[in-house]
């Protein structure tokens, strides 16, 4: 792979020059208080920003948060980011009211050497996210006017074909920054010639995102663990009855033949704590997975399967996790995604976590990330690089 990255680029001298660097800093925030509840998407670049700050580039960062609709929502705006980017950076960060206005002009022509700045929302631009060729490519380049080179590090992003992602690398130098470089560099092993066995475990709420991963995954695999709300349609397709679960009726026969294809690599739950209501203090007892009540739903996985999995684990050399095993977020129905991740860490094995959610679930149950192998930015991005899609944000600068 022809990429450039960052050394390249330092290699060459950044000093005076403006950097204009794509990261990923959609951070889940607290709905009431707007505060951010997850920063790891923020630490993950900061290595690439710290480099940069320190060869004396002036550095201008720009991401998307959420997805408001092509004009400015307060409710998405990055200005909590650029005060927590700036505490991490022990340096302040300059704030732009807009994306390519006369706020971002500006803020961009006051720049010192060493001195950062973080432009408002992508998203809140048509163009950024526009299927129309010319429309993207206007905003780009509007973006890469306020860079003398590019740097992608924003790998939660890169299978977006989006103008910062995908326009803005064909506009001026690029290379990969390290976060992106390091996401390769993992993912990349997992597609290549993985130490055995391989266990992949997927959880999350939704089989039909999940659907050409698992077919990508299947002959790869030595063994696939499925938890979370997706597990639902699997066992219904199994013939069990899951009363009010989470349940995708159109996928419950393709959920059949991945079965019947899997040659026995599928592990399904055994027991699942079902409860009366989907509320933190429902009612809620460990039943069969055969055995479901009609009137409850199943939250999380059982300690039964908990251990089934672990034991799985035990036997790994290379494990990928993405999805957690249960509605972690609330206590009562935490303990599946807990064991998972508990022996996952335990294994002894290269782990790979992947996406935001399950990224996010080490961190919120207070899970030590270093015993992880490495835990990905990227939820949609690290599945379709697994899935061997070519992405839109790579191939741009593979050119
Ligand atoms: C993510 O959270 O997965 C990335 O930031 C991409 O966001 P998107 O799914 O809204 O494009
Ligand atoms: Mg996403």
């Amino acid at each position: 792979m022809s990429i450039r990255n960052l050394d390249d680029l330092l290699a060459e001298g950044v000093s005076g020059r403006r950097v204009l660097v794509r990261a990923d800093l959609n951070v889940p925030l607290d709905k009431q208080s707007g505060e951010i509840t997850d920063d790891g998407r923020i630490r993950a670049v900061l290595p690439t920003l710290s480099a940069l700050v320190q060869a004396g580039a002036k550095v201008v960062v720009c991401s998307h948060l959420g997805r408001p609709k092509g004009a400015p929502d307060p409710q998405f705006s990055l200005r909590p980011v650029a005060g927590r980017l700036g505490e991490l950076l022990g340096a302040p960060v300059h704030f732009a009211e807009d994306t390519v206005g006369d706020s971002a002009r500006s803020t961009v022509e006051g720049l010192a050497d060493g001195q950062v700045a973080l432009l408002e929302n992508l998203r809140f631009n048509k163009g950024e996210t526009s299927k129309d060729d010319a429309e993207r490519g206007a905003f780009a380049d509007q973006l890469a006017a306020f860079g003398d080179a590019y740097v992608d590090d924003a790998f939660g992003a890169v299978h977006r074909r989006h103008a910062s992602v995908h326009d803005v690398p064909a506009r001026l130098p690029h290379v990969a920054g390290r976060l992106v470089l390091r996401e390769v560099e993992v993912l990349g092993k997992l597609t290549g010639d993985p130490e055995r066995p391989y266990v992949v475990v997927l959880g999350g709420s939704k089989v039909s995102d999940k659907l050409a991963v698992i077919e990508a995954l299947l002959p790869k695999v030595d063994r696939l663990l499925i938890g979370g709300g997706m597990c639902f349609t699997f066992l219904k397709a199994q013939g069990h009855e899951v009363g009010t679960s989470l349940l995708e009726e159109e996928m419950v026969e393709t959920c059949g033949n991945l079965l019947e294809r899997s040659g026995g690599k599928i592990m399904l739950p055994v027991d699942v704590v079902a409860a009366d209501a989907f509320a933190p203090d429902a009612t809620h007892d460990t039943v069969p997975a055969d055995g479901i009540p009609s009137h409850r739903l199943g939250l999380d996985i059982g300690p039964e399967t908990v251990a089934g999995f672990a034991a799985a684990l035990s036997q790994a050399k290379t494990i990928f996790w993405n999805g957690p095993m249960g509605v972690f977020e609330m206590a009562a129905f935490a303990g599946g995604t807990r064991g998972v991740a508990e022996a996952i860490t335990k294994a002894d094995a290269f782990s790979v976590v992947g996406g935001g959610d399950s990224a996010a679930a080490v961190r919120a149950l207070g899970l030590d990330e270093s015993s992880f192998g490495h835990i990905s930015t990227g939820g949609g991005a690290s599945l379709e690089y697994l899935e061997g899609k070519t992405l839109p944000g790579i191939a741009a600068l593979e050119n």
